[in-house]
């Protein structure tokens, strides 16, 4: 699967604020050492993630499903994005458009999602962000927290990576909320994934 031995090449896959992709930016050289990150692609025109990339000194490229006229061409330019980049791992952190069931087949066990919840709980179609913590408060759980998994057709319900636990606290907001959850667990167990699956397919290689 690695396009040639040595290090992961990951593309990182955001819409938003990208602190997701900065955890990862800045685990470079200490939690992730057998990956690089070669290419940032953002859905929305302006994100501030592509600020990061920008910084990082890492190639980005927005391409937006509305401009591009629609799912079709929007994951053909992707897909042509990534393979011009010879991307092994594609992370989405923060990622806001749905990927078709052709897609993921295509990407097999080569697609990765951050989500803010400890699946099964909170997750599936309409929980995204806020959501899921606004979701927890109502409910009432005493336990979150935050889950790396693999990428299906079914909207987060690929195999499980990566979770932790974060507690909730009287007196959380949503807001509040996602931030301990980020802190304790996003920004930590991202780098973490990416550095396990790097680790494993550089140990098939040999
Ligand atoms: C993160 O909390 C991530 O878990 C969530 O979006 C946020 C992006 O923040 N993703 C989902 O909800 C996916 N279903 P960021 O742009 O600062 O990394």
């Amino acid at each position: 699967m690695l396009n040639r031995p040595g290090k992961l090449r990951v593309a990182v896959l955001v819409s938003g604020g990208g602190t997701n992709l900065q955890a990862i930016l800045d685990a470079r050289g200490t939690v992730i050492q057998n990956a690089e990150i070669v290419l940032v692609v953002s859905s929305q025109p302006g994100a501030f993630a592509l600020e990061r990339a920008r910084l990082a000194g890492i190639p980005s490229v927005t391409l937006s499903k509305k401009e591009l006229g629609g799912q079709g061409a929007f994951e053909a330019a992707l897909a042509k994005a990534l393979e011009e980049s010879s991307v092994d791992l594609i992370v989405l952190a923060g990622f806001l458009t749905i990927l078709s069931a052709d897609f993921t087949r295509r990407y097999e066990r080569r697609i990765i999602n951050i989500h803010p919840s400890l699946i099964p709980a909170f997750c599936g179609k309409g929980y995204y962000g806020l959501q899921a913590h606004e979701a927890a408060l109502a409910r009432g759980v005493k336990v979150t927290g935050a889950t790396v998994h693999y990428v299906n057709e079914i909207p987060d319900g690929g195999e499980i990576l990566l979770q932790k636990a974060v507690p909730v606290l009287p007196g959380d907001t949503p807001q509040i909320l996602q931030r301990r959850v980020m802190e304790q667990a996003e920004w930590i167990l991202l780098p973490q994934a990416i550095q396990q699956i790097a680790a494993e397919r550089l140990n098939e290689k040999c």
